[in-house]
């Protein structure tokens, strides 16, 4: 008996929405290593294609921009967090993005893709484990 899986969907968050920003760079880079593979369906979520504000709570506005991102979390089996280092620690959109799911994220395995300056984006994937 042969057992097929359907490919893992995996949704690969671009945690930088900074203009001129490096992250889709890295982004091709592992999107080309993950389409090499059949086991996996990656979708990308990108924090710019979400107006998210820095406010606490979310904004009538950031609501309605987070309709348009939250199904790709919710249909995911699994996360790629692809984050740049600021200030020793993960851009604020991206932690918006984080606070403002919850049973999106439960339960799923997440990995983590880095970059930035000298630590290469350590200290930012230290704040998001
Ligand atoms: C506001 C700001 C703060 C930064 N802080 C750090 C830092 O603490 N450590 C580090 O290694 N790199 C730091 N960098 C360098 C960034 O990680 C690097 O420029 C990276 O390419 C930024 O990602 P992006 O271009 O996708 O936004 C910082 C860059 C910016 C713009």
């Amino acid at each position: 008996m042969q057992i097929t899986e359907a490919p893992l969907a995996v949704t690969v968050v671009v945690g930088s929405n900074r203009h001129g920003r490096f992250g889709p760079v890295v982004a091709d880079w592992l999107l080309d290593r993950m389409r090499d593979r059949d086991d996996l369906a990656p979708t990308v979520l990108d924090v710019a294609e979400a107006d998210l504000p820095t406010t606490f709570a979310p904004t009538t506005e950031a609501r309605a921009a987070l309709s348009a991102v939250t199904p790709k979390l919710a249909a995911a089996d699994a996360f790629v967090v692809l984050t740049p280092e600021y200030n020793h620690s993960y851009p604020a959109a991206l932690k918006n993005l984080i606070d403002w799911h919850f049973t999106e994220w439960r339960a799923k395995p997440v990995a983590f893709v880095s970059y930035g300056g000298i630590s290469g984006g350590l200290r930012a994937v230290e704040h998001l484990r």
